[in-house]
């Protein structure tokens, strides 16, 4: 069954008024910056409890990318695409990128649901490309075979050359999924006993408070990269890399600080202050508090969500080999803009947005790979500042079929 998450609706001027008690208690114990130094009390980043290195083998291995494969990305919920992408009734979108066809489709009963895309006549894509399309029903191009969007079949051409046909019989099978948080969620392995305990509550609330579930999805761009997909991941984790690896684009907006970081559920949420942050400015009344503040999550197992003053990058990592990775890049919007000035500063983010994350991010997780590659190092090392890092490897690992042969934790 799908749970719906009633949301508010997308607050326009997102203030610290509009966020919820958890995210607004957060901001509130963001650190002052101080003159560039290192913010106190460092001992939380030296926190010996967290395991600090990891071998390279995690990022090359194929045995661990199948591990990897069948203990989280076959087995539990991974997010498909943003709700907001199919926002109506008769919504179908086709979806490849975990390596299956599939079809994401919202019926007239508002129910999201998840189909194989293949007829099942004799499994033909109903589907080839993957724009959205608004259709009260999908016809199979090859002999016509048409279904409704809630996966029944509703006419065959000549069915009296089929020996007793029965069309309940040719329903589109369904993969378990559900919509929440703004996402919509399915398990790849129709086989497995779902296991929806980690689309946290308290994970929704944040994102509704955020306006993800009514957002406007203004622009969504794959990329086809060349790094394992935890590579990929890493730099959204951390804010070491922010004023160096982004020093000739965004890096002036970041200071090294400290994050205030918030299990909820699976997922991790940081926020934390920009270069211009004062704890005293987050009550000014009107402030749009993502100038300030930025929020980033963790989406577990393979999302990112992060925020800008003005729109929100979600971003779906679907591991395609240990050396190869795919990116949807989605940016969303409160509203679809309404005027000349707002699209002009919609598609200037956009492009901006995607250079930093396609030539900045993406480029460190693809020499890193390389590097990594090489054989030149047999350990990866992570800092105070990389915390939440390996305390994500450690809640993945925590997740691997312990009856395998090939687990690795050390
Ligand atoms: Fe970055």
């Amino acid at each position: 069954m799908n749970v719906t998450t009633s949301a508010p609706a997308a607050p326009l001027k997102p203030t610290i008024d509009t966020l919820s008690a958890s995210q607004q208690e957060a901001i509130r114990r963001i650190p002052a910056h101080d003159g560039g130094q290192l913010p106190t009390p460092i001992a939380d980043w030296l926190d010996p409890v967290i395991k600090k290195t990891r071998p390279a083998s995690i990022f090359l291995d194929p045995a661990r990318f199948d591990l990897e494969q069948r203990s989280v990305f076959r087995r539990l919920p991974v997010p498909l695409i943003p709700a907001a992408l199919v926002p109506e009734p008769g919504n179908v979108v086709a979806h490849d990128g975990y390596g299956l066809s599939l079809l994401v489709a919202r019926a007239k009963d508002g129910i999201v649901r998840v189909f194989y895309n293949a007829c099942q006549h004799k499994g033909s894509k109903l589907i080839e490309d993957c724009a959205v399309h608004k259709a009260a029903r999908l016809t199979c191009p090859y002999h016509s075979w048409t279904y409704g969007l809630d996966g029944r079949l509703l006419a065959a051409a000549r069915p009296e050359v089929f020996k007793d046909f029965d069309k309940t019989q040719y329903a589109l099978p369904q993969l378990p999924a559900r919509e929440q948080a703004g996402v919509i969620w399915a398990i790849l392995d129709p086989d497995v006993d779902p296991d929806w305990s980690g689309l946290d509550d308290g994970f929704a609330d944040d994102m509704a408070h955020l306006g993800v579930p009514t957002a406007h999805v203004y622009g969504h761009q794959r990329f086809d990269l060349a790094a394992n997909w935890k590579l990929v991941l890493e730099p959204f984790m951390e804010s070491y890399h922010v004023t160096r690896l982004h020093a000739s684009t965004i890096g002036d907006l970041f200071t090294d600080m400290a994050s205030i970081c918030t299990k909820l559920g699976p997922h991790q949420r940081k926020v934390a202050g920009k270069v211009q942050f004062k704890p005293s400015d987050v009550d000014i009344p009107g402030e749009n508090i993502h100038k300030t503040v930025t929020h980033a999550y963790q989406i577990f197992p393979n999302g990112v969500m992060v925020t800008s003053p003005y729109y929100i990058s979600l971003m779906i990592l679907m591991p395609r080999a240990a050396d190869r990775t795919l990116v949807d890049y989605y940016m969303l919007l409160p509203n679809k803009p309404d005027s000349e000035k707002a699209e002009s500063i919609a598609a200037r983010s956009y492009d901006l947005i995607l250079k930093v994350f396609g030539n900045e991010d993406f480029r460190a997780a693809r020499i890193t790979h390389e590097g990594l590659a090489s054989g030149g190092l047999k350990t990866v090392t992570y800092g105070g500042m990389e915390n939440t890092i390996p305390t994500y490897y450690d809640q993945l690992e925590g997740h691997f079929l312990t009856n395998d042969p090939v687990v690795e934790h050390s």
